[in-house]
């Protein structure tokens, strides 16, 4: 039985991240979406419990995904969930590049700990939360970046934060 995490910060959940965990939950047995709430981000769009909720949503169709969040070092929660694997999407050679300094860090803390990369599919190595942002920002179609589950409220509550400039 192999348990598997997926951590990022989520700020939103893009078609990009869906993709990762749909070929990560092909490839393991459980795997638990990790929404880091500590994540060294200045400024999300989106509170924890917001972008909680829309992993949530997101992953509800998936048999073997849980989302959870998480405050502390990653390679606690590793192993208070018995996981023994770290799963990390990379676009780019700069994505590696830094995939493979964490998964160096995250493996001197807990030498159990295997990180498996998975490259991004073709389709999607453009995508980024920073880019879905800039989308919500500037009023653009959100199906196309996220999870058709998340849309309407990822718009309404950009709408409501008075995010969305006209
Ligand atoms: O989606 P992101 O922001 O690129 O994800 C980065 C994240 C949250 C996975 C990374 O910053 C992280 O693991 N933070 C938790 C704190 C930790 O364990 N740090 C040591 C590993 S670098």
């Amino acid at each position: 039985m192999i348990t598997a995490i997926y951590p990022g910060s989520f700020d939103p959940i893009t078609l990009g991240h869906i993709d990762i965990i749909e070929r990560a939950a092909k490839c393991f047995d459980n795997l638990h979406v990790c929404v880091m709430i500590n994540a060294d981000k200045k400024n999300p769009m989106f509170t924890p419990e917001e972008r909680m909720e829309f992993v949530k949503k997101a992953v509800k169709k998936y048999r073997n995904v849980q989302a959870e969040a998480w405050s502390g070092l990653l390679t606690d929660y590793a192993q208070q969930k018995e996981a023994t694997v770290l799963v990390k999407g990379a676009r780019n050679v700069c994505d590696f590049d830094a995939e493979y300094q964490m998964s160096l860090i995250n493996k001197g803390i807990k030498p159990d700990l295997e990180t498996v990369i998975l490259p991004a599919s073709s389709a999607y190595i453009h995508f980024s939360s920073s880019m879905a942002r800039e989308m919500i920002r500037y009023h653009q179609p959100l199906e196309r970046y996220l999870p058709a589950e998340i849309v309407g409220d990822v718009a309404a509550i950009a709408r409501q934060k008075n995010i969305v400039r006209r």
